[in-house]
């Protein structure tokens, strides 16, 4: 990479911003859509409580790492390993990091398409008035059908373009900024409503009384890869942005900020909507459309239910914008930093080829739905190979990375801000990535693939 490039990487303005823009990415569909429907298919409680587990003892620790290797090396991921292992292959976690970065958000966009067709439905006053199967068939109609899916999908990448080419300061910050305190207002009012709801008690029962008996391997492993998926871990998005972290940032505090704020939000959204799923008699299990069918049915039962909704749909619109961004920054930088092009062109080449991606996942739902590889349809094959395999795998060879390879002075220096900052937990944490991440990722590999 030329010199001149790197003097010109921008960078995060304020300590808010940098906790908010991270936030930013945490927090998204993965909290609201993905978060409530594996905890349906997975058994309710249990599954949260394994969740909470792999967030706080693998993800934190996960998440510190990603962001020692990003702010030593102030480059993006891939180009990082460059840097701190030159001569070696680790490179290529860093450029795994990368083509996760662009599975995910080509399939990814294909939900953020859904939540702007809710959006704009909502506007339309075609909300109200409906019994609960019939958002079912909306539902069902609108995401087999081809043109518009495709047509949502495609505007919100380049939503997601047109701020990403602005910058870091410009675009990525000062979106953040606006848009995540009011995600935390508007859940809260909704929370108001849901639990007041006459399937409250039934519904809080399920996310909150755990039936151990629910807890198999692959419930482990997709409380895993949710923990992965939720945090933005694995796949170098947070070693991205710390790339851009002023050098006073205080990480640990910025790491317990973030996770914490983002298990918050994937909790309180289950609030939300699990008492509406057993008031309207939605079977938890359903799916990925679990979220477009509840929702509709609390905003219906709430006085000033066309403005809540509106306001849901532009909040959840907003929420996956700073996750798509943060996704889109991560094969950007790449791009601009390892060739010679503008960030621009750069960005370009990345919408594009996520609206590709999109393309055949929002198809899979309809004309594509037959073709399937390995039993699965191209969109959940997507989902299955970048969440609960490449995230995973990521987390396991980042902790290998700062535990094994990098000098634990580097680990020492950033985490404490060159020795600046206290940190008592180091040792713990030295631990926890040496030997429990690793060893326990893999377990519940082998495990899933029948070797153990
Ligand atoms: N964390 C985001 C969410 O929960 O919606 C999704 C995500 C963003 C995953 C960035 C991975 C990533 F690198």
């Amino acid at each position: 990479m030329s010199g001149i490039k790197e003097s010109k990487r921008g960078g995060f303005g304020s300590k808010i911003g940098v906790v908010l823009a991270s936030a930013g990415s945490a927090v998204g569909l993965g909290n609201i859509w993905r978060f409530s429907y594996m905890t349906g298919q997975n058994g309710g409680a249990a599954f949260i409580l394994i969740y909470l587990c792999c967030v706080f003892l693998l993800g934190l620790p996960v998440m510190l790492s990603e962001f020692t290797i990003g702010r030593r090396a102030h480059s993006n991921t891939m180009r990082a390993y460059l840097k701190l292992a030159p001569g070696t292959k680790w490179f290529m976690l860093g450029g795994m990091g990368v083509l996760a970065g662009f599975l995910i958000l080509g399939y990814y966009s294909v939900v953020c398409g859904w939540t702007l067709e809710y959006l704009f439905q909502s506007v339309a006053g075609n909300m109200s008035g409906k019994e609960p199967e019939a958002f079912n068939s909306m539902f069902s109609a609108f995401t087999s059908s081809s043109f518009r899916p495709l047509m949502w999908m495609i505007l919100f990448l380049l939503l997601t373009h047109f701020i990403v080419v602005k910058g870091i300061k410009k675009g990525i910050e000062k979106s953040s900024m606006i848009l995540m305190p009011m995600l935390f207002i508007i859940m809260l009012v909704l929370i108001g409503r849901s639990v007041t709801l006459p399937g409250a008690r039934e519904g809080l029962s399920y996310l909150f009384n755990p039936d151990f008996s629910k807890i198999t391997s692959s419930v482990v492993l997709s409380a895993l890869g949710q923990a992965f998926f939720s945090l933005s871990l694995g796949m170098g998005c947070l070693c991205t942005y710390a790339s851009y972290f002023p050098d006073n940032t205080n990480m640990v505090k910025t790491g317990v900020e973030v996770t914490v704020l983002d298990t918050t939000v994937a909790i309180l959204s289950g609030v939300i909507i699990f008492p509406a799923v057993f008031t309207f008699g939605i079977d938890p299990s359903s799916g990925p459309e679990l979220v477009f069918v509840t929702l509709p049915n609390v905003f219906q039962n709430m006085i000033g239910g066309y403005l809540w909704s509106i306001l849901f749909y532009i909040l959840l619109t907003l929420a996956a914008l700073t996750s798509t961004i943060s996704m889109h920054e991560v094969v950007t930088a790449f791009m601009e930093e390892e060739t010679r092009i503008s960030r621009a062109k750069a960005a370009w080449i990345v919408t594009l080829g996520c609206m590709l991606i999109g393309t055949y996942c929002s198809l899979s739902f309809g004309l594509l739905g037959r073709v399937t590889v390995f039993g699965l349809d191209l969109f959940t094959l997507t989902d299955f190979i970048s969440s609960k395999v490449m995230l995973p795998l990521g987390g396991m060879f980042i902790s290998l990375f700062t535990g094994w390879y990098l000098d634990k002075k580097i680990l020492w220096d950033e985490l404490s801000n060159h020795n600046t900052l206290r940190f008592r937990l180091f040792k713990a944490y030295l631990f926890i990535i040496r030997y429990v991440a690793p060893v326990f990722i893999a377990c519940i590999f082998l495990k899933e693939i029948g070797v153990l």
